[in-house]
């Protein structure tokens, strides 16, 4: 992929750490990484004044960020944030998978949450910045990346609520192996009868981290009976599947087509998921983007008319759901077998992130050269 740097403005100071992570204690966690719980020895981070513009790019050691107890981020949540991956290919080179598209969701989800839009250059250059400095720390193997995590937080000390004047972005990176615990296999999914994770005209198309946090009670209930994540349906009818809480979804019938919940603006319009829709066309796979019912999906799975379901993000590539349970009873089987569709596509796309599927649509992007 080119990307011209036509909007890049910023020049980034560099202070290396000067204390980082042994080598042997950085082995031990790329053996085995687990999903977000280790960080690399650097951050990246921009500042952000009304009168100033974006300013101050910096490479830095991770480690805490001073806030005073009255940043706006504290007390409103006017935060956004992004995900993406990059990884390592069989030469050693690094790369990562249609970032461009990352800048521009994370500008308009700062645009609905009134923070400042970063540009698509000083992005991509944000996350070279970090991945050449931690290049150790991208492991290799097929289910083996580094997950970059971009954000912003307004930070002004002010307690009135109104935008914040000052804001601050920031890149933090963590080494990855499969988002499930259960490594890549079949997961049970929890559909919520109470909750709704957003409603229409709300945030649910903005990657905010409000919407996550109001997931998290109902992601308790998920996991107290003993499913991997929620599902939630819309908010005004609660028959439609909106989405999962951090994953989009789809389903395959009978006659071989893909249904997923059309982009209405209430879910998160995934990369992963526009990916997917591509790759399945590619194929010749129908796919059709509308409403899907979530008795659509429970009784499918019961007569056989839906005959797999699978779940889509950065963090979780393609994860294929083996069964659905709400407090009405459960649908398939969480012993099922990964289906032939949903194995072809993630092996489709996992291949190409690694470099090991021809990437003809130019996905890629080298962030170490
Ligand atoms: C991702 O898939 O990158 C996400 O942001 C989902 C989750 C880890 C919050």
């Amino acid at each position: 992929m080119t990307i011209t740097t036509d909007d890049r403005s910023l020049a980034f100071a560099r202070r290396l750490a000067t204390t980082p992570a042994p080598e042997q204690r950085r082995e031990n966690i790329l053996a085995d990484p687990g999903f977000g719980s280790h960080f690399t020895d650097h951050m990246v981070a921009i500042d952000w004044t009304e009168e100033a513009g974006w300013h101050d790019a910096r490479l830095q050691p991770y480690g805490p960020i001073a806030l005073q107890p009255a940043s706006a981020v504290l007390h409103y949540g006017q935060e956004v944030f992004e995900g993406l991956k990059a990884y390592r290919h069989d030469d050693g080179s690094i790369w990562t998978f249609r970032p461009e598209k990352n800048a521009e969701r994370l500008r308009s989800s700062a645009r609905r949450l009134a923070l400042p839009e970063l540009g698509t250059a000083d992005f991509l250059a944000s996350l070279s910045e970090l991945v050449v400095a931690d290049r150790h720390w991208v492991p290799a193997g097929a289910e083996r990346s580094l997950y970059l995590r971009p954000f912003i937080i307004a930070n002004e000390t002010f307690i009135g609520v109104r935008p914040a004047h000052a804001a601050s972005y920031f890149v933090i990176a963590s080494p990855a192996g499969p988002y499930f615990e259960s490594g890549v296999r079949p997961v049970s999914i929890w559909i919520s009868t109470e909750h709704a994770r957003t409603a229409r005209g709300g945030t649910g198309d903005a990657k905010c981290g409000g919407n996550y946090a109001a997931s998290l009670l109902p992601q308790q209930e998920a996991m107290r009976n003993g499913c991997a994540q929620v599902l939630f349906a819309d908010a005004e009818t609660g028959t439609r599947v909106d989405e999962a809480g951090s994953m989009n979804l789809f389903a395959v019938t009978r006659d071989g087509a893909l249904i997923t919940p059309a982009a209405s603006g209430s879910i998160l319009e995934g990369i992963t998921r526009d990916s997917v829709i591509q790759l399945a066309r590619d194929q010749q796979i129908r796919v059709d983007e509308r409403d899907v019912f979530v008795d659509e999906l429970c009784d499918g799975l019961a007569t056989g008319e839906i005959t797999e379901i699978f779940a889509t993000g950065t963090a979780a590539a393609i994860t294929p759901i083996g069964q659905l349970k709400s407090p009405a009873g459960s649908w398939g089987s969480v012993d099922a077998a990964t289906g032939p569709v949903t194995r072809a596509l993630r092996d489709e796309l996992t291949g190409i992130q690694h470099g090991r599927v021809e990437d003809r649509h130019g996905w890629l992007y080298r962030l170490d050269a």
